[in-house]
């Protein structure tokens, strides 16, 4: 879709109000100690991160400013910190009562809601680490999670609860369900009746800098996926990028398109607008693009953070629906998650008359890396510049930095405060990020230009990145084969002018089954409802035999090679 990229196309810097006035000053004189006194440990020694993000603006005279402005098809409500805070902490204790305590994992299986905001915060309070649970996961994803975590409580809803294989889950000691209808079932507890019976006052649990937050699952090319555990720490960074790249105000009405299932969704729906005490718009249900403007417009949403397949799909929808709604308010774009399109950048400039700013990072980094900041030009197609204390680089293999344009592996020197702490259970798995000495290795590989923008070129390995929805190939091949007509599959992401990439599957069948579109459809609804509607493969082909080495790996390269119709390269551990 994109003609080739510009690396001198500028869009300048607009005039405004910025909190970062000066990119390159910044980059100079920023330490991340600065934040610190931000923050309640400085004075402690103790921290926890739903007090910074809620009850301290109620102790500093802020409890009845908006907090959160939640809405779908149904409700529509608003909630001051000060009610956040007697909610949160009345789920606190709904906790400690169902004995959890500091380290415990609680996990929330929930539909975006107030109540989602509410038992998350809650968690914290009490010193749980937090597992969010994307609402479109079925059984085997749920169970693969819950599992590897030991998960001691799930919290969850009516329509969501029999995806919960507790019979497997000998760990978990409660399902907390809201709108829980009828008699409760084994281990079921009613989220209400907890909340009736619980106290408003809460002790909070006071914890140590470098203690559990969140544990977010997330997809790599091989194996499971793996539980990417982050610390209280991470908030200094969560605050800070907060304030510079979303360019939070105090006024300012902030809305983060993401599902707190999703790294995004808590980063930067949970703890950097509620850091900065702004007031967070959360839209339950379904990307409409009716819906979207309305949202827009409707809360006077001035800071907006969002993903390139929406920006797309809304740049599909055309500007006269644009023309409909009243989008005056807003001020600062952003984007994350998946290449933000140069077309796109333009297009926003033209039809929302503002720029939009990409923003790269990932889930085991915890925040923003590489920006682009309202007070510096953006150059269309690239992700920007390193955040202020932030070192990165293009290495080769063996770790030596590369001169411009040329490409390699995206690194960043290794102990910002977001970075992830643990891969859950998996230490090995942990490691192999940081093999090259000093280094994080992201997996991305990316150029930079001479005026240090960098600019994405793709992943090194095979995961796949759908609608900015990070899905891990071995997930979904180990879900295909227990179909009974497959023998053997093989799952690639092909390009998709809207969703980046689509997920398509190779299988080769077994005896006794022939091809049709039946059987397609069959294998993905199969697929679809058993790990997760994302993760099932949009396009099938069947191929009488796959590629595979001779130890019996499925050649992902070999198959996406095919696909794109390009060289097939050196096939020498190719089996016969
Ligand atoms: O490949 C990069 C892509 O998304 C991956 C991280 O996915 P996830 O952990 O799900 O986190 C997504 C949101 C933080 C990265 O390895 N990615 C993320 N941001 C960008 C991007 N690709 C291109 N441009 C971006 N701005």
């Amino acid at each position: 879709m994109d003609k080739p990229l510009d690396h001198n196309e500028r869009i300048p810097v607009v005039k405004g109000n910025f909190n970062l006035k000066d990119y390159e000053e910044a980059r100079r004189t920023f330490r991340w100690e600065d934040v610190e006194p931000r923050f309640t440990w400085h004075r402690t020694g103790k921290v926890n991160a739903a007090y910074e993000c809620i009850d301290r603006h109620v102790d500093e005279g802020r409890g009845d400013k908006v907090a959160l402005l939640y809405s779908d098809a149904q409700r529509n409500e608003s909630y001051t910190f000060r009610q956040l805070r007697d909610l949160s902490n009345r789920f606190g204790n709904a906790l400690r009562k169902l004995g959890v305590k500091k380290g415990d994992r609680v996990f929330i299986f929930m539909s975006r809601s107030p109540e989602l905001y509410v038992a998350f915060l809650g968690a914290l309070k009490v010193g749980a680490i937090v597992g969010p649970l994307f609402e479109a996961f079925m059984e085997a994803a749920v169970r693969d999670r819950l599992q590897d975590s030991q998960a001691k409580v799930v919290v969850t809803n009516e329509r969501l609860k029999g995806r919960i294989p507790i019979q497997d889950l000998s760990h978990l000691e409660h399902v907390v369900v809201q709108g829980l209808t009828g008699t409760p079932g084994p281990k079921e507890q009613s989220f209400e009746a907890l909340m009736e019976e619980a106290s408003q006052e809460l002790a909070i649990e006071w914890v140590d800098r470098e203690d559990g937050l969140v544990l977010h699952y997330t997809s790599g090319s091989t194996g499971k996926p793996k539980g990417v555990l982050h610390v209280h720490n991470a908030m200094i960074q969560h605050y800070i990028t907060g304030l510079w790249v979303l360019d939070l105000h105090p006024e300012d009405i902030y809305w983060c398109t993401a599902d707190p299932g999703w790294v995004t969704g808590t980063s930067y729906g949970i703890f950097a607008p509620w850091l900065n005490g702004v007031t967070n718009v959360v839209r339950g249900g379904r990307f409409s693009q009716e819906d979207w403007y309305k949202t827009l417009q409707d809360h006077r949403v001035t800071v907006w953070y969002t993903a390139p397949t929406a920006l797309r799909m809304l740049m599909g929808a055309g500007e006269e629906l644009v023309r409909q709604y009243d989008l005056s308010s807003v001020r600062h774009i952003l984007s994350v998650g998946e290449p933000l399109n140069p077309e796109v950048v333009r297009w926003g400039l033209k039809v929302y008359g503002r720029r939009i700013h990409d923003t790269w990072w990932m889930t085991e980094t915890g925040a923003q890396l590489i920006c682009n900041y309202p007070c510096m030009d953006i150059k269309p197609g690239s992700m920007g510049k390193p955040f202020p204390g932030i070192d990165a680089a293009i290495v080769d293999d063996e770790g030596r930095e590369l001169p411009p344009y040329q490409m390699g592996n995206l690194a960043i020197r290794r102990g910002w405060p977001s970075m992830m702490r643990a891969i859950w259970n998996n230490p090995a798995k942990y490691q192999e990020y940081f093999r090259l000495e000093g280094w994080y290795i992201s997996g991305d590989s990316a150029y930079r230009d001479e005026d240090g923008y960098f600019w994405f070129q793709g992943r090194v390995d095979d995961v796949i990145n759908t609608s900015g929805e990070r899905v891990g190939p071995f997930e979904v091949e180990s879900k295909l084969v227990e179909h009974p007509a497959v023998a053997e599959a093989g799952v690639i992401g092909k390009p998709d002018p809207v969703r980046g990439e689509i997920i398509k599957a190779f299988i080769a069948l077994r005896q006794g089954y022939e091809p049709s579109e039946e059987l397609k459809q069959e294998i993905r609804d199969f697929v679809k409802n058993g790990l997760a509607a994302h993760a099932a493969p949009r396009e099938i082909e069947f191929r009488d035999k796959l590629p595979k080495t001779r130890s019996g790996k499925i050649m992902r390269r070999v198959l996406k090679a095919w696909e794109l119709g390009l060289p097939t390269g050196d096939l020498s551990t190719m089996e016969d």
